[in-house]
């Protein structure tokens, strides 16, 4: 959800929306739901883990009904739902590239479940982005209609999207960290770390500028007394 003062702000801010523009826009963020929609379906697939799952089919759900709320949108502003502009053309390339990362792509079947739900975080911070900014129209549009039509569809999805995105993201945070420790090795940290001692201006000079470690330079000279014995 849009920052409180951000949105204060928008209250106070009256702009002039371009209608072809938005109905472009908004036949984007429809395709971009559809995506969202296979790429839950996919990802379900992927996933093992019982609390993604579980979200993961709420959020799938939720989905379906965003599909049919900017369905509504598009249809109350005059629009089409069946000619795809531009953009939506490139949202479906787009989560068409995701869902072919999640194919036969030779990860373990966990690092697949972490790069099933990372996906989800890409496409949700989108879709994320998209509601964002519909609430933005409704709160800064001059035209009575496009706040009505807009402000009702943010006011029923913008919380959700916040999940969307949040839980996704924190949850993909915890599972990454639990796989990087798991079957690792219980190392000790060493109590007395070696230090290198550092290179002074005479050490410097000694080597007549080249930087030699300690270690070397005195295994030089104790095999040199060696030889000379
Ligand atoms: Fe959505
Ligand atoms: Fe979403």
């Amino acid at each position: 959800m849009a920052e409180l003062t951000e949105k204060v702000k928008d209250f106070f801010t009256s702009a002039k929306i371009n209608k072809s523009t938005l109905m472009d826009v908004l036949s984007e963020f429809l395709a971009v739901e559809m995506g969202g929609q296979k790429l839950y379906e996919k990802a379900l697939t992927l996933v093992s883990d019982s609390e993604v799952k579980t979200k993961f089919r709420e959020f799938h759900r939720q989905t379906i009904k965003h599909q049919k709320v900017l369905t509504e949108v598009i249809h109350k502003l005059g629009g089409n739902t069946r000619a795809q502009s531009a953009g939506a053309k490139v949202a479906t390339e787009k989560a068409q590239a995701l869902l072919r990362s999640m194919d036969g792509n030779g990860l373990s079947k966990d690092q697949a479940e972490l790069n099933a739900i990372e996906n989800i975080v890409l496409a949700e911070t989108k879709d994320h982005a998209d509601w964002e900014l519909i609430g933005k129209i409704a709160r800064q549009s001059n035209d009575d209609r496009l706040r009505e039509v807009l402000g009702a569809a943010a006011s029923e999805v913008e919380q959700e999207e916040d999940e969307h995105l949040n839980w996704t993201r924190k949850k993909l945070g915890e599972l990454q960290m639990e796989s990087l420790t798991k079957g690792a090795t219980s190392d000790k940290k060493s109590d007395s770390p070696k230090v290198e001692a550092p290179i002074t201006k005479s050490s410097m000079k000694r080597t007549g500028g080249r930087a030699r470690s300690r270690t070397k330079a005195s295994s030089k000279s104790k095999s040199r007394a060696r030889t000379t014995r």
